[in-house]
């Protein structure tokens, strides 16, 4: 799909790239405030907003995290969320309808505010998967995750060690009725 107008939102929307290669550079507090913010400032079916945001932001929780889930899914000793120093787990009120809308919504908000501060980030799905495995359960709930809400993603954050190259987007999905 080619367009013609471009400006600084388009530019990011399409600059952003899911980034599997952190260096060891911290996020700061400024930038982890943008970013949470920008996931409250999203859509929700009614207003609802009836999310959760958690930000690990230190190497032992992130690596609790990471292992406990390795540990539900069976995964490869290398499993570590990319290494990125920062990790976002977003929930939302597990029984309510807009759930997954609304949750998605703040996820895909807050990829493109990293974007925007020239940070890089991942969409992660297997907190999403074992949230409910007891060990992974109880530190979701240590890390301030209520406990009536389901994990919707997570999100691997930091600054890229490697440029991603984009993935082609998919021809013919687009119908505009004239
Ligand atoms: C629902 C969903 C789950 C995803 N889960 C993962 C994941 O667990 N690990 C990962 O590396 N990427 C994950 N991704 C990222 C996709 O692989 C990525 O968006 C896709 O390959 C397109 O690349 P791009 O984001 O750079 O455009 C996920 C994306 C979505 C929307």
């Amino acid at each position: 799909m080619t367009n013609t107008i471009t400006n600084p939102v388009l530019e990011t929307i399409k600059n952003r790239r899911s980034t599997r290669a952190f260096t060891d550079q911290p996020v700061t507090r400024a930038e982890l405030d943008a970013i949470l913010s920008a996931g409250c400032w999203a859509p929700s079916g009614h207003g609802h907003q009836g999310w959760h945001f958690s930000a690990l932001t230190t190497a032992e929780h992130t690596a609790r995290m990471a292992a406990a889930v390795r540990t539900a899914l069976d995964l490869p000793e290398s499993y570590c969320f990319y290494g990125a120093p920062c990790h976002i787990i977003v929930s939302y009120e597990a029984t309510h309808q807009h759930a997954w809308l609304d949750g998605t919504a703040a996820v895909e908000n807050m990829l493109l505010a990293a974007e925007s501060l020239g940070l890089a980030a991942c969409w992660i799905n297997q907190i999403r998967v074992c949230c409910d495995d007891p060990a992974v359960r109880a530190l979701l709930t240590e890390y301030g995750i209520p406990q009536d809400h389901t994990v919707i993603a997570s999100i691997a954050l930091g600054h890229g060690a490697a440029i991603t190259a984009p993935k082609p987007r998919r021809e013919g999905v687009i119908t505009i009725v004239e």
